[in-house]
């Protein structure tokens, strides 16, 4: 049974634009700043009733001692540009920990090592990831163009960035990074685009590495109702009888195994 998050109305405690078009997000939550795990997510209401859907944002931070979590996102269309012009004072209506986030058995490792890899808008979640695990961590990082957030992951362990344009670290992707760099883990946990997670995927099967991936799809109801949020998984549903699995509950993280990332 899917326990029924509370939708709560939160304050806003500082909002500011980090790099372009993208924003960082503190807001005042008790109960969400204590229950969150790494790589869950929050639902977030527009005031405007005419987006009547959740937008789902992955928990950057968890912050339970000052009652509040941080989120960071893009300005992706009217819902994030609607929060875009909110400020410390104002009110959001939230639901949240949402999601099952990476798996906490392996967040409390502290044997071996991990790769941590973010690419674009999934780079966020990896922060509270970073912080949570205390095995040796390398944190990849992949951008289109405009850096952000890198120097928040450098307390945490050795940083590589990639960039499409090659203006920062390696040219090219994350796996060109991790190529180029010989990086190497023994375990991997990723959240990004789909054709990043695809690739490591690809390459976490070919040296058989245990990996975990979090994905980002569309979503609309985000509590399991409506399956607009289905991926493609490996192994049959023992409810539904079909290979799929709903991102916004069985997910967004999967083992890399039970997924199929179709283009
Ligand atoms: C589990 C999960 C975690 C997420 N975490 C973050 C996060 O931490 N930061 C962040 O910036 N975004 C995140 N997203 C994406 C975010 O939810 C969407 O960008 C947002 O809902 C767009 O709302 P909008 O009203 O601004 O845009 P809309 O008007 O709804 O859409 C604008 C454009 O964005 C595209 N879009 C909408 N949703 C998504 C999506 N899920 N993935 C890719 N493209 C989309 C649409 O196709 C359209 O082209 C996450 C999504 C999921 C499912
Ligand atoms: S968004 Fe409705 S089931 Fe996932």
């Amino acid at each position: 049974m899917t326990e029924q998050k509370r939708q709560e109305c939160a304050r806003i405690l500082k909002q500011e634009e980090i790099s372009e078009g993208i924003f960082s997000l503190w807001i005042e939550s008790a109960q969400i700043a204590r229950d969150a795990r790494p790589g869950q997510f929050a639902a977030l209401y527009c005031k405007d009733r005419s987006r009547l859907l959740p937008r789902p944002i992955s928990i950057c931070e968890a912050d339970p001692d000052g009652n509040r979590i941080r989120l960071v996102y893009r300005v992706a269309g009217a819902g994030t540009a609607e929060f875009s012009a909110l400020g410390a004072g104002d009110t959001l209506e939230i639901t949240g920990p949402l999601g099952n986030g990476y798996p906490s058995e392996e967040v409390s490792r502290n044997d071996g090592s991990a790769l941590l890899i973010g690419g674009g808008i999934g780079i966020p979640p990896m922060l509270e990831l970073a912080k949570r695990m205390h095995c040796e961590k390398t944190i990849v990082l992949g951008y289109r163009d405009h850096i952000f957030m890198a120097d928040a992951f450098s307390a945490y362990g050795p940083v590589y960035i990639a960039t499409e344009d090659g203006s920062c670290g390696s040219r090219g992707n994350v796996m060109d990074c991790i190529r180029e760099n010989g990086l190497r883990g023994d375990r991997i946990f990723a959240c990004g685009p789909t054709p990043m997670l695809r690739s490591l995927q690809a390459y976490a099967r070919e040296h058989a590495i245990p990996c975990w991936l979090s994905l980002e799809q569309r979503m609309a109801c985000g509590i399991g109702a409506c399956l607009a949020c289905i991926c493609h998984t490996t192994e049959t549903d023992e409810h539904s009888g079909v290979k799929n699995a709903r991102i916004c509950v069985e997910g967004p993280v999967f083992n890399a195994t039970q997924i199929e990332l179709k283009g």
